[in-house]
């Protein structure tokens, strides 16, 4: 592995570097209004939340290194105290771009990025109507980070005072990630998209959230054949499972190819099938592999099954 000191690289390389490994990050599509009332959008992607109990998200608008500017969304939201943040979702994402130019203040980048605006019930700048869910904001407090060494970095803490959701992206009341489409900010010029097969989902973290990867016995823990990650969804069960003699349970017509091109295809019951037609059950090897072939499906009863069929 190497190793990295800030210290030693430029201003730019120290930047890329640090995006590169802290993402995808959420983009913040920030609106404020400046003293005079001139409305103001872009993004931000030095953004999170960080409590829920008040509603606190935190942005990142940096000083300029180029230019040693200040942005004006801090500067709007020191002087205003107010802002909105909407998500981007896909399909804004090549206006938000735009919206990110760098513009005279007065400058509208709603109307320069083709987006509409919508009236906040609490705060004064209009948030954005294309987005799937915005938030409301106050300013809570605002972190000068080292303001000695330039092109430094500010936190602007802000307190949420209002959410509104699109009714297309809820889902029984719950928003759906896969409705919101949203996009995450990576290093260099990489984006990511939540949709599809990117999105996933995991059990909660509990009491019970599994007998961990210590717990697990030594014939699995050393297996060649299984990686960290099978390891750590076996170790997910609340105790170590035990043999269930009826499984597993085959059709009388059930057929089955080779034991590679059933592997091949992923077809974890029919490899499991051949095993124990082929008297290869002995071999751990096999075992295992199959046991593999139900994690990638995420079949985790399944794959214990297989194991334990030693
Ligand atoms: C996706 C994305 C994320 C960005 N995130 C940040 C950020 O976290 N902090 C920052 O200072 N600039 C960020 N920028 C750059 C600002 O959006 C850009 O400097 C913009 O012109 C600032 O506008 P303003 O001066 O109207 O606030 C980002 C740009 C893009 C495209």
């Amino acid at each position: 592995m190497k190793t990295i000191f800030p210290e030693d690289l430029s201003h730019k390389d120290r930047h890329q570097l640090l995006l590169s490994g802290v993402n995808p990050r959420p983009i913040a599509f920030v609106s404020t209004l400046s003293e005079n009332g001139d409305v103001n959008l872009a993004p931000y992607s030095f953004f999170m939340a960080f409590s829920s109990k008040p509603p606190i998200v935190a942005i990142g608008p940096a000083i300029a290194a180029r230019t040693g500017k200040a942005k004006d969304t801090w500067l709007n939201i020191l002087a205003t105290k107010q802002a909105t943040i909407s998500s981007v979702s896909y399909s804004m994402v090549h206006a938000m771009n735009i919206a990110a130019g760098e513009y005279p203040p007065d400058t509208d980048e709603f109307e320069k990025a083709g987006f509409t605006k919508a009236v906040s019930t609490k705060v004064a700048p209009p948030f954005v109507k294309e987005s799937p869910y915005a938030m409301e904001c106050e300013l809570m407090e605002s972190i000068e980070l080292r303001r000695d060494i330039g092109g430094n970095g500010n936190i602007v803490l802000l307190e949420v005072v209002a959410f509104h959701v699109a009714e297309s992206v809820l889902v029984d009341g719950r928003v759906d990630p896969r409705r919101m489409d949203l996009v995450g900010r990576m290093g260099y010029s990489w984006y990511c998209r939540a949709q599809g097969d990117a999105l996933f989902t995991l059990d909660q973290p509990g009491p019970n959230i599994g007998i961990g990867i210590d717990a697990l016995p030594d014939h699995i823990k050393s297996s060649d054949v299984l990686t960290g990650s099978d390891l750590a969804k076996l170790a997910h069960v609340p105790t170590l499972p035990m043999l269930d003699g009826s499984f597993p349970r085959f059709d009388a017509d059930f057929r089955a190819d080779s034991l590679e091109i059933e592997l091949a295809a992923g077809d974890a019951y029919a490899a499991l099938y051949v095993m124990l037609n082929s008297g290869r059950s002995h071999d751990r090897t096999v075992r295992h592999r199959i046991a593999k072939a139900f994690l990638a499906k995420n079949q985790i009863e399944e794959a214990w099954q297989t194991l334990l069929l030693e």
